[in-house]
């Protein structure tokens, strides 16, 4: 482990450890995957304007979002299916959010029940949700996720019909077992030609879900509500005036609708009346900085934390976490910014912005 010196090497160390139907489902985008290769490069495209003789002896990283203190604006995104990296799937993933004192948004699609991730560790967790046909279910995950200390529902609404993954297709990926709806609803699928999980959202997926739908989600639950999924102006005015606790700016790692834009480049427009996260494509804490600078609370990490699991469990998700924290300390040392909140949008200069 010693040997890892930065987040991206965990990729191929995923690659070589896990079997090739899991690593295509879990690096894959959807069709040409553009939107996939955007997310990352349009970070390389950001440069930064640091400031210099400012008292850095002293980083203080910490924040907190929905008053939830956290040790650096990195969280774990919600990614589904975990036990096809671990065979302890989420607990794995949870304690190693615990240990990094950061928050760890569950995927309702987890292979552990969201009761086992709750035991499993004291860390702050967020439920994902996405809406089914059958309300009744969702209905029901929800009031488990508040018995279970869940401390927020981050409603996922950029699938109403999962986006076409090639990879997936061609190795007709299996359909995950959801614990969560164990019971509940049939999670089986008749085996079909290509993707499984296709198969699955197709038929569960309530693609009806819409604005007014919010109003129906508040009366269910007492807890913060967050939409992952915005991408717009339009849809950030939307969700404040639908009176949601924040938002994150996603295109859902680039599984979706190809061609949507990277989520740096649009984390702007949503000035912040509400929290906002981002995620999609943050490899470094140089891209965690950019991300604040840009008008991010906080960020969420995706794939490297499942390649960090697959690799090597539990210390692989925190070194992950660690490294991404260091780095980001160091970049707000170089960049003249000791806290958080001295981390401006004057901190950085975008392509249109050259001559600044
Ligand atoms: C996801 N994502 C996701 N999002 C969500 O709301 N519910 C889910 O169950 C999942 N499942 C999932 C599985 C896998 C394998 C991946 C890669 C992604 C999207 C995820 O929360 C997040 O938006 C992206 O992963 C962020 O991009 P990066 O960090 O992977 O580039």
């Amino acid at each position: 482990m010693d040997q890892i010196v930065n987040v991206n090497e965990f990729q191929e160390l995923a690659k070589r450890a896990l079997p090739k139907m899991y690593y295509d489902y879990y690096s894959g985008g959807a069709e040409d995957q553009h939107t996939l290769k955007e997310n990352v490069a349009a970070f390389t495209r950001i440069m930064f304007r640091p400031r210099v003789l400012v008292d850095v002896s002293k980083i203080d990283m910490s924040t907190s979002i929905l008053g939830y203190p956290i040790s650096a604006p990195i969280m774990i995104a919600p990614t589904g299916s975990h036990m096809f990296a671990h065979p302890e799937g989420e607990t794995v993933t949870a304690k190693a959010a615990a240990a990094c004192n950061t928050i760890m948004m569950v995927s309702c699609m987890s292979s552990c029940t969201l009761e086992e991730v709750a035991s499993s560790c004291n860390a702050v967790r967020f439920l994902q949700l996405y809406v089914f046909e059958r309300r009744d279910v969702t209905a029901k995950v929800v009031k488990r996720a508040e018995k279970a200390g869940y401390k927020a529902i981050v409603l996922t609404v950029d699938v109403p019909k999962l986006g076409r993954r090639e990879a997936d297709i061609k190795n007709k990926m299996i359909a995950p077992k959801l614990r969560n709806f164990e019971g509940l609803f049939s999670t089986q699928v008749k085996p079909s030609d290509g993707s499984g999980i296709e198969a699955f959202a197709s038929r569960a997926l309530d693609a009806s879900l819409k604005w007014k739908d919010m109003e129906w989600l508040r009366s269910i639950t007492k807890l913060p509500i967050l939409i992952k999924g915005i991408l717009t102006r339009e849809d950030a005015l939307k969700a404040v005036e639908a009176g949601v606790d924040g938002i994150v700016v996603s295109n859902h790692g680039a599984r979706q609708l190809d061609y949507s834009p990277a989520t740096i480049t649009v984390v702007h427009v949503v000035k912040g009346r509400i929290p906002v996260l981002l995620d999609g494509g943050v490899r470094r804490g140089t891209d965690v900085f950019k991300a604040l600078a840009l008008g991010a609370q906080a960020v969420l990490i995706g794939r490297p934390v499942v390649y960090g699991l697959a690799a090597k469990g539990e210390d692989g998700v925190k070194k992950v976490i660690e490294m991404l924290k260091n780095e980001f300390e160091l970049t707000m040392a170089l960049s003249g910014c000791p806290t958080i909140s001295d981390i401006t949008r004057n901190h950085v200069r975008t392509e249109d912005e050259r001559l600044k």
